[in-house]
This record gives C-alpha cells, sequence and structure tokens, in this order.
C-alpha cells in the first residue's frame, strides 16, 4: 500500500507537467531516474542540438517510456531486497576471490610511480602561477585596446604618396648634361614621396639602417634607381642617392615600409607599368614635341588614374622630365588621382 502512493504521484507530476508544457515532458518523465543526473543532464544539454524533428520524436516516444519506466523501476526495487538475501550466501567464494586481492595490492604498487609523477606536477603548478600573474595585466589589457586604434591617426602625418620617375634625357639637358653617359633611356625611379596636399612630408625621424640589407634588391635598384649626375663611382652614388631617399622621404612613411619593405614596394608600384611603353604604344616617341594633354590623357587611359606631368623651361620649350603617379597612403599603395595634372608645363605643347 505504501508503495503505490508514491506511483501515483509521479503519475500526477507526470501528466500534469505533459498537460502543462511539452517541452517539459523530455524532462519529467526521467524525474523519477533523478538517480542518474548525469544521463538527465546531457539529455537536457542536447536538447538544443536536435532540433524540430527530435522534438516531435521525442513527444510520441517519451510516453510509452514514462509508462513503461515507471512502473518497472519500482516493482523491481521493491524485490532487490531478495536477491541480497540470496548473495549472503555466495560470500565463501569472495572468500576465495578474496586471494586474487593481494594481486591488485602488487598492482598498487605502480601507484607509487604516479607519486612520483605528481610531484612534478606540484612543480609545473608553480610556473602556472607565475602565468597567472600575466592574465591580470591582459585583463587590464583588454581596456588597452581602445587606446590602439588611435594610434592609426597618428601616423597618418601624410594623406597620399607620390611615385617620382624621371626620364633621363630631357632631365640631363635642363641640368646641362652633367649626367651619367650614357644616359638610361627609360623613365627611372626618383623616389616614392609622402605626401600631404601638395607638400611633400620629408626628413623625419631618422633610423640606423644598414646599406647591405638592400642586398638581394642591389641588382634592381642599380637598373631603375640609379643615380642620374655623373659620378666616379655609380655603385656609391646609386646607394648615396637610396640613403637620401630613405632618410629624405621613406622616414616619413615608416609606419607603412620599414627600411627593406620601403624600397621592395617601390620597385613593385614601379613595375606595375612602365611609361615609357605607355607613351610609344600612343606614338609619343622621344625626342619630340607633343600635346601635354595627349600625354596626359595616354597615362589616364591606361592605369585610369590621373598622373602629374612635370615640366622645365628653357629658351621658351617646356621639357617633360618628369612624371608622377599618385597612391594611396596604404601598404596596397593603390593608384590615385593626383590633384594637379600639370606642374611648370606652361605651353600646349611639352618636349619629351
Ligand atoms: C665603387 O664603390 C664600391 C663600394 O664602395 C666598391 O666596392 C667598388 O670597388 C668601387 N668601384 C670602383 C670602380 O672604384
Ligand atoms: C638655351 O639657349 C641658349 C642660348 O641660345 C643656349 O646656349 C642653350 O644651350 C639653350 N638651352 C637648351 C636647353 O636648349
Amino acid at each position: 500500500m505504501i508503495s503505490i502512493i508514491p506511483f501515483i504521484l509521479i503519475h500526477t507530476l507526470f501528466y500534469v507537467g505533459y498537460s502543462d508544457d511539452q517541452p517539459l515532458t523530455t524532462t519529467l518523465p526521467q524525474s523519477p531516474t533523478l538517480f542518474l543526473p548525469p544521463f538527465h543532464i546531457y539529455h537536457q544539454i542536447s536538447k538544443p542540438y536536435s532540433s524540430y524533428e527530435p522534438l516531435e520524436e521525442s513527444k510520441r516516444r517519451s510516453p510509452p517510456p514514462r509508462r513503461r519506466s515507471p512502473p518497472p523501476p519500482p516493482r523491481r526495487r521493491s524485490p532487490p531486497p531478495p536477491p541480497p538475501r540470496i548473495r549472503s550466501p555466495p560470500p565463501p567464494p569472495p572468500r576465495i576471490r578474496s586471494p586474487p586481492p593481494p594481486p591488485p595490492r602488487i598492482r598498487s604498487p605502480p601507484p607509487p610511480p604516479p607519486r612520483i609523477r605528481s610531484p612534478p606536477p606540484p612543480p609545473p603548478s608553480p610556473p602556472p602561477p607565475p602565468p597567472s600573474p600575466p592574465p591580470p595585466p591582459p585583463s587590464p589589457s583588454p581596456s588597452p585596446p581602445p587606446p590602439s586604434p588611435p594610434p592609426p591617426p597618428p601616423p597618418l602625418s601624410f594623406d597620399h604618396f607620390v611615385l617620382s620617375q624621371t626620364w633621363p634625357p630631357t632631365y640631363c639637358k635642363i641640368k646641362n648634361n652633367k649626367c651619367v653617359s650614357p644616359e638610361p633611356l627609360k623613365f627611372v625611379i626618383h623616389g616614392l614621396w609622402p605626401s600631404k596636399k601638395d607638400t611633400l612630408i620629408q626628413d623625419c625621424d631618422e633610423k640606423i639602417i644598414d646599406v647591405n640589407d638592400l642586398e638581394p634588391l642591389m641588382e634592381e635598384l642599380n637598373e631603375d634607381w640609379p643615380a642620374l649626375f655623373e659620378n666616379d663611382n655609380q655603385t656609391e652614388a646609386n646607394i648615396q642617392l637610396w640613403v637620401d631617399q630613405w632618410n629624405g622621404h621613406g622616414t616619413c612613411s615608416v609606419e607603412l615600409f620599414e627600411f627593406v619593405p620601403y624600397f621592395e614596394e617601390t620597385l613593385n608600384v614601379y613595375h606595375r607599368n612602365s611609361i615609357k611603353d605607355i607613351l610609344i604604344e600612343n606614338d609619343i616617341n622621344p625626342g619630340g614635341t607633343f600635346p601635354k594633354e595627349i600625354i596626359l590623357n595616354a597615362i589616364h587611359t591606361h592605369i585610369l588614374f590621373m598622373p602629374q606631368l612635370r615640366c622645365k623651361r628653357i629658351n621658351d620649350t617646356d621639357y617633360l622630365f618628369e612624371i608622377r603617379l599618385c597612391l594611396t597612403a596604404s601598404v596596397e599603395l593603390e593608384y590615385k588621382d593626383c590633384d594637379t595634372p600639370y606642374s611648370g608645363c606652361h605651353n600646349e605643347d611639352v618636349y619629351f
């Protein structure tokens, strides 16, 4: 009689829960099996992953288990008491089995090694504490991240780059031909210059540099970024030009390009397009006079952005001696329009 009461209570709880809230049905039937909390918890946790279909299945399946599970446990649990009585006789065999226990004892010795290993763990545990001290700093660091965003603004003391390329034949003419001989017959790099509006940002904090770091780029630099003024030692003159360019300009964009990357990226963007090839493709050949607008449009059409032509007037002739390409103030160095298409080119025609 007494055992039936809990059974009725369980059923009452079960039906109340089932009628009130369906989701609870999956947990309520298990309430009688509270002795298995791990499974109970796992089942609850697994619910979210079961999505919609499992829910329907669980509703259909859950009813049977409820009816089956409640009855069996009570009925079987009541009988179990007898079995213990039956087990009471077997005690003798346990006595026979008692001898085997000793082996476990022999196995117990191995535990000591674990103990030996356990001592090492303690030492490791002391190290953890040191790491733990760092964690505190990290926790403060989360707050610093906000400060990190501010840094970006300061570095940008410039809003674009200028890739300046010199046309040696006219450059040397306006310099009274005091140039290397023979002069290169292609546009060569003068420099990559961080700029703001129409102003070059120059002569920033110099860093200690080692020109030998440029060794992997030397061949390319000598070819594309040579000193044009006549000199006794072209290698030394070139190195001097690069160092001057770095000190005068590269130091101002160090937030984007360190020493070697500054030269690597300058070479890269220089090789993106050959201005001489663009002009020749448009029948603008060296040694002639051309409408400056034709030259400008040829480049503009090819790279899709406005360059800047720079001229020097001598004897009423505008000599086109330099072409600049404007680039974003970013490591990608994307083309962008130059604000001023001409500088010093007063005539309609320019000598190229
Ligand atoms: C030019 O200068 C470089 C570096 O100082 C040196 O190694 C080389 O021997 C010089 N060349 C000549 C022809 O003097
Ligand atoms: C400019 O004219 C002067 C005088 O006629 C001449 O000596 C000089 O070579 C000319 N310059 C150029 C670049 O043609």
